[in-house]
C-alpha cells in the first residue's frame, strides 16, 4: 500500500516536470563500474566505519540549472546515509551489519528546482569477519565404557560461525595438541579415541576434554583476523567387568594358641572385586593346606580352626585361599588366590621338669666313695628332664649350681628331653675329710623364652672314707729345752700328728729313732717326750740332741718330723772381773770402761749389769749399766770444777763398781778401781804409758752373738747349720 503511494508521487512529479517543458534533470549512468553517479551496482562492507564518506550522486540539468540532491529512505528502515545536498557526497551514519541486513534500499533523488526525478536504489551490505565460530548443543557430557575399542567415535560437537566464505568456515581441534587418548576430526568435529588408546575406569573415572572451534580467518577493518571459541567435553568412563577381585590387607598371618577353642576364628580374609563401579559379590574356598584342621566361611572369609590345637599335627599351616566373583554374565569367573600362613604358637606353659625313674622327682641322692677318679659318671643318679612345649619353648640349659669344678654335667643345652649325666671334674675336691657330704642344686632354664621357666633339683651326694690321708706333724721339727739337771723321766716335749682320716686310718702311733734318740722314750698315744728314767744329762758331755719321730696310721702310712734337745744353762757362774782392783786414767771428756765376764752359756746368765756401789771422795760418775763406760757426770767440766768438790785438789778416786749377772737367781762380785782424772795435756804426756785394752771386746762380742743367735729360736736355719756344725766339730 505503501509503496503503491509512493509511486503515485513520483508518477505525478514527473507530470509536473513535462507540464513546465522545462527538462529534467538526470544522474549520470554510465552502467560502467563506478564512475555513474545513481549507486548502481553499489556495494559496502558492514565494517565501514560511521562518517566515512561511501559515495557521491553525480547528475546534470540539461538547462544547466543548479541540481541539489536528496536521499531518503523507508520509514520503517534505519536512515544510514546523510547527504550533502549541493554536492551529493553521501557519508555513513549508522553502523552496518551484514548478518542481520545484508541489502540497503533507498530512494535517491535529483532536483533543478522545477523538476524532481527520483530513483530507487539497492545497496549490497558486504561480509567482513566480524563473528566468532559458537559451540551448539553445549554441555557436551558423554558416557563411555571403559572398554570401548581404540579408534572409536565419542561425540560430534558442532560451532558455527555466521560470517560468509572464509570467516563463516569452522574447524576443530584438541586444545592439548599432544593428547595421547583423544583426537578431534578438523572438519567434522567428530571427538575419538586414538588409536592405541584406551580407558580405565580404575586409573580415572573422567577426563575433561577441551575442543577449540577456529573460522577460515578474514578482513576486519582493515586487518586479518581469526576467531575461535573453546568448549569443554566431560567423557565419563563407564565401570565395566574386566578386574579380577583382589585381596586386601595381605600378606595374611593367623595364630592358634594351645587355648583356642576349636571353632574359633583364626583371621579373616577380604577380597574386593577390582571393578569398583558396579562389584560383584565375592565367595570364598580353601584351595588345599589345610588339612581339615580349618575351614573358611565363604561369604565372610571368616577362617576358624576345626580341631584343638593338641590336635593339630604341624607347627606351620600353608593355607590357599581362592575367592571367586559371582556373576549372572556368562563365562569364566574371575578368581584370585591368596597364600595365609597359620602358625600354631606354643604358648610356653611347660617349665622342664626333673624325673626319677618313678615319675617327677626333685631330690637325688648317691653314696660314694672319697676321691673318684676323673671323668667317672655317677651312674647311681638317674635323671631324666623334660619339656613338654615346642620348638624354642622346650630349649633349656643344665646347670650344676654349687661348688664349682668339681662336677659337670651334660648335656647343657637340651630339646625337649634329655638323660642327665654328672661327671667327675676335680678328684681332689672330693674329700670326705672337707666334706662328708656334698650338696647341689640342678638347674634347668629355658633359653629362648621371655618367661624363663625354670626348675630345680636337688642332688645329694654323700661321701664315703678312704685311708687318704697320712699322719701329718703340726710342725716339720720341735725344739726342746731342757735344764742340764733334769731328772730322768722328765717331760722334754709332746709331739702331735694328725690323721683326718676316719677309724683306724685316723688313729696314729708314734716312735722315735735316729742317734741320739737313745736317752729319750715317746709315749705312742700322746707323742709326750720325755727322758728315760735312768738318763742323767750333762751339759758338759753333750749340750744338743736331735732325732726323728714317727707318726704312723694303722695301715702304716706315716710321716716324720725333727725333734732337737738344747740342754738348758743353769745360772752357776759369777761374773768375774779380770782384776779385782784395777788403776784407770781418765781424761777429761772421755770414757773409761770396766768389764766383767760371766762364765754361763746363755743370756741372761751371762748378762751382766754394772753399777757402782762406792765413791770417795764423791760421786762424780755415771756408768753404763750395759757397757761398763764410766764417764765424768755432766755438771763437770773441768778439773776446777773437781777440785771444788775434793776441796784438798786431789784427783785420785776410789770406786766400788759391781756386775751382777740377770740370771736367777743372781750372782754379782764387785771390784776396786781407781781412777785418775787429768786433762787433754796430761794425757798426751802419759801416753807412753797408756795400756791398751787387750783382746777381751772381740772375744765377749762373739760370745753376745752366739748366745744371741742359739737364743732365736725362729732362725732355724742358722740354728740348725750352727748346731750341725758344731755336732760334726764334736
Ligand atoms: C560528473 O560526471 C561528469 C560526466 O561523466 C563528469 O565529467 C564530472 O566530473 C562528474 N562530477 C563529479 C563531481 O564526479
Ligand atoms: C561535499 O563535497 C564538497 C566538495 O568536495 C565539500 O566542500 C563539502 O563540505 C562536502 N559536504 C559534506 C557534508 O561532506
Ligand atoms: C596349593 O595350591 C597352590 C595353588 O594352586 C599351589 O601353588 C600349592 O603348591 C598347593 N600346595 C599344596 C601343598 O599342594
Ligand atoms: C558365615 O558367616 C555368616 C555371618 O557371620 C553367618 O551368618 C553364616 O552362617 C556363616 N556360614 C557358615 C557356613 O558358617
Ligand atoms: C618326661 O620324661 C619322663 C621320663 O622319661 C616321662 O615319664 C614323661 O612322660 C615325660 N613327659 C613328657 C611331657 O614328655
Ligand atoms: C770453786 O769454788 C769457788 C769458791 O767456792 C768458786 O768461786 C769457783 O767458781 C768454783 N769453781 C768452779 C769451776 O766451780
Ligand atoms: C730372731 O730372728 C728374727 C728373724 O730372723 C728377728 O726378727 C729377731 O729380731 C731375732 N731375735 C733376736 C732376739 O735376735
Amino acid at each position: 500500500m505503501r509503496r503503491g503511494r509512493w509511486v503515485a508521487l513520483v508518477l505525478g512529479l514527473l507530470r509536473l516536470c513535462l507540464a513546465q517543458a522545462n527538462f529534467a534533470p538526470y544522474f549520470f549512468d554510465n552502467g560502467v563500474g563506478s564512475t555513474n553517479g545513481n549507486m548502481a551496482l553499489f556495494s559496502l562492507p558492514e565494517d565501514t566505519p560511521v562518517g566515512s564518506h561511501v559515495y557521491t550522486l553525480n547528475g546534470t540539468d540539461p538547462e544547466g540549472d543548479p541540481v541539489s540532491y536528496h536521499i531518503s529512505f523507508d520509514p520503517s528502515a534505519r536512515s544510514v546515509f546523510s547527504i550533502d545536498p549541493n554536492f551529493g557526497n553521501i557519508t555513513l551514519i549508522e553502523e552496518l551489519d551484514r548478518e542481520r541486513e545484508d541489502e540497503i534500499e533507498a530512494i535517491i533523488s535529483i532536483s533543478d528546482g522545477l523538476n524532481l526525478v527520483a530513483e530507487k536504489v539497492v545497496i549490497l551490505v558486504t561480509d567482513a569477519n566480524d563473528e566468532a565460530p559458537r559451540f551448539i548443543q553445549e554441555p557436551y557430557v558423554v558416557l563411555v565404557p571403559e572398554d570401548t575399542p581404540a579408534g572409536s567415535s565419542i561425540i560430534k560437537v558442532q560451532a558455527v560461525d555466521k560470517d560468509t566464505g572464509s570467516g563463516g568456515s569452522v574447524t576443530y581441534f584438541l586444545q592439548s595438541l599432544h593428547s595421547t587418548q583423544f583426537a578431534v576430526d578438523r572438519q567434522s568435529g567428530v571427538l575419538r579415541l586414538q588409536p592405541g588408546a584406551t580407558l580405565d575406569y580404575e586409573k580415572s573415572r573422567t577426563h575433561y576434554v577441551t575442543v577449540v572451534a577456529k573460522d577460515g580467518g578474514g578482513r576486519l577493518r582493515g586487518a586479518d583476523v581469526v576467531f575461535s571459541a573453546t568448549s569443554t567435553v566431560t567423557v565419563n568412563v563407564e565401570d565395566v567387568q574386566d578386574t579380577a577381585p583382589v585381596f586386601v590387607g595381605t600378606p595374611y598371618y593367623g595364630y592358634v594358641y594351645e587355648d583356642t577353642l576349636p571353632g574359633s576364628e583364626v583371621l579373616k580374609v577380604v577380597a574386593v572385586d577390582g571393578d569398583q563401579g558396579k562389584p560383584h559379590r565375592v565367595l570364598y574356598s580353601l584351595v588345599n593346606g589345610s588339612d581339615g584342621a580349618f575351614e573358611i566361611n565363604e561369604t565372610t572369609g571368616a577362617i576358624s580352626v576345626t580341631q584343638s590345637p593338641a590336635q593339630l599335627q604341624r607347627e606351620v599351616y600353608e593355607l590357599h585361599v581362592q575367592v571367586t566373583e559371582v556373576s549372572s554374565v556368562e563365562g569364566p569367573a574371575a578368581q584370585a588366590m591368596v597364600p595365609v600362613t597359620i602358625r600354631i604358637v606354643d604358648l610356653n606353659n611347660h617349665p622342664p621338669t626333673f624325673y626319677g625313674e618313678s615319675g617327677p622327682q626333685n631330690r637325688f641322692e648317691l653314696s660314694m666313695t672319697e676321691h673318684p677318679p676323673q671323668g667317672e659318671i655317677l651312674r647311681g643318679l638317674k635323671i631324666t628332664v623334660n619339656d613338654s612345649d615346642q620348638g624354642a619353648n622346650a630349649k633349656f640349659n643344665l646347670r650344676l649350681v654349687g661348688p664349682g669344678g668339681i662336677f659337670r654335667v651334660v648335656p647343657q643345652t637340651v630339646l625337649n628331653e634329655a638323660q642327665v649325666t654328672i661327671i667327675v671334674e676335680n678328684s681332689a675336691a672330693i674329700d670326705f675329710e672337707k666334706s662328708k657330704v656334698l650338696t647341689f642344686k640342678l638347674l634347668a632354664i629355658e633359653v629362648n623364652t621371655p618367661e624363663k621357666f625354670s626348675s630345680t633339683a636337688d642332688v645329694v651326694i654323700q661321701l664315703l672314707d678312704t685311708n687318704d690321708n697320712v699322719p701329718k706333724f703340726t710342725s716339720h721339727y720341735y725344739i726342746a729345752r731342757i735344764p742340764e739337771n733334769a731328772p730322768g723321766g722328765s717331760n722334754v716335749v709332746a709331739v702331735t700328728a694328725m690323721d683326718p682320716d676316719t677309724g683306724p686310718w685316723g688313729e696314729v702311733k708314734y716312735s722315735i729313732y735316729g742317734t741320739g734318740a737313745e736317752l729319750f722314750m715317746i709315749h705312742p698315744i700322746t707323742g709326750l717326750i720325755y727322758t728315760q728314767p735312768w738318763a742323767s744329762l750333762d751339759a758338759e758331755a753333750t749340750a744338743r740332741y736331735s732325732f726323728y719321730v714317727k707318726a704312723e696310721d694303722m695301715e702304716g702310712k706315716y710321716s716324720l718330723a725333727e725333734v732337737f734337745i738344747t740342754l738348758l744353762d743353769v745360772n752357776d757362774h759369777y761374773p768375774q772381773f779380770k782384776k779385782s782392783i784395777q788403776k784407770e786414767m781418765m781424761v777429761l771428756g772421755a770414757p773409761v770402761k770396766i768389764e766383767a765376764t760371766d762364765q754361763d752359756a746363755e743370756e741372761p746368765n751371762n748378762l751382766v749389769d754394772y753399777s757402782i756401789t762406792r765413791a770417795e771422795p764423791a760421786n762424780v760418775f755415771d756408768i753404763d749399766a750395759r757397757t761398763g763406760e764410766i764417764w765424768l757426770k755432766n755438771s763437770i767440766r773441768s778439773l776446777d770444777a773437781l777440785h771444788n768438790i775434793t776441796q784438798s785438789g786431789d784427783c785420785t778416786w776410789s770406786l766400788e763398781v759391781q756386775a751382777k749377772d740377770r740370771g736367777s737367781p743372781s750372782f754379782s762380785t764387785t771390784a776396786l778401781l781407781k781412777i785418775d782424772i787429768t786433762d787433754t795435756e796430761v794425757a798426751s804426756r802419759k801416753q807412753s804409758q797408756n795400756l791398751s785394752p787387750g783382746n777381751w771386746v772381740p772375744e765377749s762380742i762373739l760370745l753376745f752373738f752366739l748366745s744371741n743367735c742359739l737364743l732365736n729360736l725362729s732362725n732355724v736355719n742358722l740354728y740348725s747349720r750352727i748346731f750341725k756344725g758344731a755336732a760334726q766339730g764334736s
